[in-house]
C-alpha cells in the first residue's frame, strides 16, 4: 500500500516514484513473453508506426482496433520509404498494446500480482477499470520522441480520472530516453483532447490554447524494476534514444468506471 507521505506527494507533484516494485523475475517475464508476441507476429502489408507527433499519429484502423486487441507498432525509423525494415523485426517495434492485460496469460499473471486496483484506489479512484497497456520499447538509436502531452488527452472520461502506472523493465536514463515532466504541472488545464472524428478519422479537440509554461522538465533517471504514478494531466515527455541501449517499459492506464466514457473516445474495448 502506498503510506500518507507518498499519497500527498501524488496530490502535490502529479506523479510518485516507487524503487523496486516491479521484482527481476516479473520484469523477465514481460520482457520474454514481449520477444515471443514478437516473433509470432505476422505484419500487415501495411504497418502502422506510432509516434504521438500530432500530425502523424496512427490513426488507421489496425491502430483504432487495438483497444482489445494485442498490436504491434512500429519505430517510424525502422520503415523505409518503400515499406520494407530497415533492422531486425525484434528491434523495430515500438510499442505493443492495448490489451495484453486482458488477453496474454503472462501479462495477466504479473499485472494480477502487483495488485495496482487497490493503489489507484488510494489515489481517489472510485471503480478502476485497467483500460489500456502498453510495452513500449524505446530500441536503440531508434526509438523515437514521444513529444510532451497529457494522458487524459488520449484516455478521457468526464470528469477526468485517468491514472497511468509506468514500470520501467531496463534502467531508463538521460541517454535512453527515460521519462520527463513537469513536476506540479497536473494543476495545468487539459490542452486538447484526442477522438474520433465524423469522417471516420480522428482529431484534437483544442480546450486550452495557453502555452505549455516555459519550466525546465524534471528527468526521471530510474533503475530497472521502478514504478512511476502519472496524474491523467501531468505533462510528460521523453526524448529519442540515442544509445545503443534499450529503454523498455510496461505501462498499464486506469480510468474510473463511474466517469462518463465518451462514445467518441478514440480507444473501445468489449472488455469493460
Ligand atoms: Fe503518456
Amino acid at each position: 500500500m502506498f503510506t500518507e507521505n507518498q499519497i500527498q506527494s501524488f496530490n502535490k507533484n502529479g506523479y510518485l516514484v516507487v524503487d523496486n516494485f516491479i521484482n527481476a523475475n516479473q520484469r523477465k517475464l514481460l520482457i520474454d513473453r514481449a520477444s515471443y508476441l514478437i516473433e509470432m507476429f505476422q505484419p500487415p502489408s501495411k504497418r502502422t508506426i506510432f509516434t504521438t507527433d500530432e500530425q502523424e499519429r496512427a490513426s488507421d484502423d489496425y491502430f483504432l482496433g487495438s483497444g482489445d486487441q494485442i498490436r504491434f507498432f512500429f519505430e517510424e525509423k525502422a520503415i523505409d520509404q518503400d515499406g520494407s525494415l530497415t533492422v531486425p523485426i525484434q528491434i523495430a517495434i515500438n510499442k505493443i498494446g492495448h490489451a495484453q492485460h486482458i488477453l496474454d496469460p503472462v501479462y495477466k499473471k504479473v499485472v494480477d500480482e502487483l495488485k495496482l486496483p487497490k493503489l489507484v484506489k488510494q489515489l481517489g479512484m472510485q471503480k478502476p477499470r485497467a483500460l489500456q497497456s502498453m510495452h513500449i520499447f524505446k530500441q536503440p538509436g531508434i526509438g523515437g520522441e514521444v513529444g510532451l502531452h497529457q494522458d487524459s488527452t488520449f484516455l478521457y472520461t468526464e470528469p477526468m480520472s485517468c491514472i497511468g502506472f509506468w514500470f520501467a523493465l531496463e534502467q531508463a536514463n538521460r541517454e535512453n530516453g527515460c521519462l520527463q515532466a513537469i513536476t506540479g504541472g497536473h494543476k495545468i488545464p487539459l490542452k486538447k483532447r484526442f477522438r474520433l472524428s465524423s469522417d471516420g478519422g480522428t482529431e484534437f479537440d483544442i480546450l486550452d490554447h495557453e502555452p505549455w509554461p516555459e519550466k525546465p522538465l524534471d528527468m526521471f533517471e530510474v533503475e530497472a524494476g521502478t514504478l512511476i504514478v502519472l496524474h491523467g494531466q501531468l505533462p510528460h515527455y521523453s526524448a529519442a534514444n540515442s544509445s545503443s541501449k534499450s529503454r523498455q517499459a510496461f505501462a498499464l492506464h486506469f480510468v474510473d468506471r463511474n466517469c462518463h466514457y465518451p462514445e467518441d473516445n478514440w480507444l473501445h474495448s468489449n472488455y469493460k
